[in-house]
């Protein structure tokens, strides 16, 4: 390799290539005509050397636990923003203006309706459903009613429903809610904001008034802000690759949350509380869950521990932890299962196994024990990651569309299966 130039030989020919560089200075080799002109593939299970888009949205910086978005510190953002802002500036690029900011919010207030026949959907599901696939179900089923409104290639149609995605998440996530616990819909408030109103359509019943508390308010709305975006996880590379067959942005979204749904992805905040449960409940003190999330033959691993991408401390769970002292403190007391997470922290961070293969509490470690704090139930963990995430995947749905490059997204294998072989009769097997 000399200067941003690249000759790999491989099986007597010479790829002559040369190296992408972002703004912060990752490089990649573009390897785009590689099999075209050697007959050679990558293999590369799980991509973890695979750049499979540019993207302007989301940098990482998994060595020195950097995340911004848009150039933008999380810290900053989390600090001075407000989640409705945030997604504006993930969708768009830049922070918005006074004005652009109310005539965003004021989109997406004037569609968190549901169309009234939607509400029977969820009562064909069972009471005890997990929310995220009622979730996933009824984003896809959104499709339906807005079937002239969702050409991927019309500015405007992506536009709305970029609003109506935005505006009607929560009172999904909250209707699925309801649902699960037998009690009546709870319609959206158009005087409170995003986070306030989701708030009320979880926790209001019609037969009393219910206050939002400002504090739980403010500390759900940064654990949104916190969840944003994270450049090519595992459900936005789902969000990009459905949508890479010009499916619709809806049907896109549904099949993201499908894929956060998984224990390894945002089904680990479930898994977070549920684990801290289970060591409260055990007989086995803290070193032995440790010892097993070390041993290859036991397949239990920590939940909430590990990153594909941080080698350090995941900067969104320092900040999470820090607003868990404060939301516990003032919600719950004393939390002793918060004081199991903060032991087991302890534990790891010393343990030789963990240091070496730099494992560090990742988004979901403490995020679950405040959401728990504030009242929420354990399978809901999820579907309020889904609501953070949602302004990260619209945003990558609309880069991606509009990405001159983007192309049906359609990897190659090495097959390994039997060689040509003569059909048998079944009556000869
Ligand atoms: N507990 C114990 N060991 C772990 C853990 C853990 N939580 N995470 C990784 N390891 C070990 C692996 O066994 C592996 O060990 P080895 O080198 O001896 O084989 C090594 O650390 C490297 O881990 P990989 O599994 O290769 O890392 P990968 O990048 O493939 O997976 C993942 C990352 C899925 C996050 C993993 O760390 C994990 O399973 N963590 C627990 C689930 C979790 O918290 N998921 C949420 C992630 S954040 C998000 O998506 C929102």
């Amino acid at each position: 390799m000399t200067g941003d130039h690249v000759r790999i030989d491989v099986g007597g020919t010479s790829y002559d290539t040369s190296v992408v560089t972002g703004t912060e200075g990752e490089q990649g080799i573009d390897i785009r005509d590689l099999r075209s002109e050697t007959g050679y593939i990558t293999y590369d299970p799980a991509f973890p050397n695979t750049g499979a888009v540019r993207s302007e949205i989301t940098y990482i910086d998994g060595e020195q636990g950097i995340l911004r978005y848009r150039g933008y510190p999380i810290e900053d953002l989390c600090a001075h923003s407000s989640f409705v802002e945030v997604a504006y500036l993930v969708i768009y690029g830049e922070l918005p203006t006074r004005a652009e900011l109310d005539a965003f919010a004021t989109h997406i207030t004037r569609h968190t309706l549901l169309r009234e026949d939607m509400r029977r959907f969820f009562d064909a599901f069972p009471t005890d459903a997990h929310p995220m696939a009622i979730l996933a179900s009824a984003v896809c089923g959104l499709s339906t009613f807005y079937q002239d409104h969702y050409n991927p290639h019309d500015p405007q149609d992506v536009e709305v429903s970029t609003f109506r995605l935005m505006a009607k998440l929560p009172t999904v996530a909250a209707f699925s809610y309801k649902t699960s616990v037998g009690q009546p819909y709870i319609y959206p408030l158009n005087h409170l904001d995003y986070t306030e109103n989701f708030l009320h359509m979880m926790f209001a019943v019609p037969s009393e008034p219910y206050e939002v508390d400002p504090d739980v308010a403010k500390a759900l709305d940064q654990l949104f802000i916190l969840h944003a975006d994270h450049e090519q996880n595992c459900s936005t590379s789902t969000v990009r690759m459905s949508g890479s067959s010009h499916l619709n942005i809806f049907g896109s979204i549904s099949a993201g949350i499908t894929a956060l749904w998984g224990p390894l992805h945002g089904g680990a905040n479930q898994e977070v509380v549920e684990t801290l449960l289970r060591i409260q409940q055990s007989e086995d003190d803290l070193q032995t869950f440790v010892q097993r999330a070390k041993d290859k033959h036991d397949p239990f691993r920590l939940p909430g521990f590990g990153h594909r991408v941080y080698k350090n401390y995941d900067p969104r769970a320092a900040l999470i932890k820090d607003a868990a002292h404060k939301v516990i403190d003032k919600l719950v007391g004393d939390d002793p299962l918060f004081d199991i997470a903060r032991r087991l922290e302890e534990i790891a961070l010393a343990d030789d196994y963990f240091v070496e293969r730099r494992l560090y509490p990742n988004v979901d470690f403490y995020s679950g024990l405040i959401y728990r704090a504030m009242g929420l139930p354990l399978n809901m963990f999820p579907v309020l990651f889904a609501i953070g995430r949602l302004p990260g995947w619209i945003a990558h749905w609309r880069e991606m569309i509009s990405d001159p490059e983007t192309r049906i997204n359609r990897p190659r294998q090495i097959y390994t299966g039997a060689t040509q072989r003569d059909y048998v009769p079944i009556d000869q097997r």
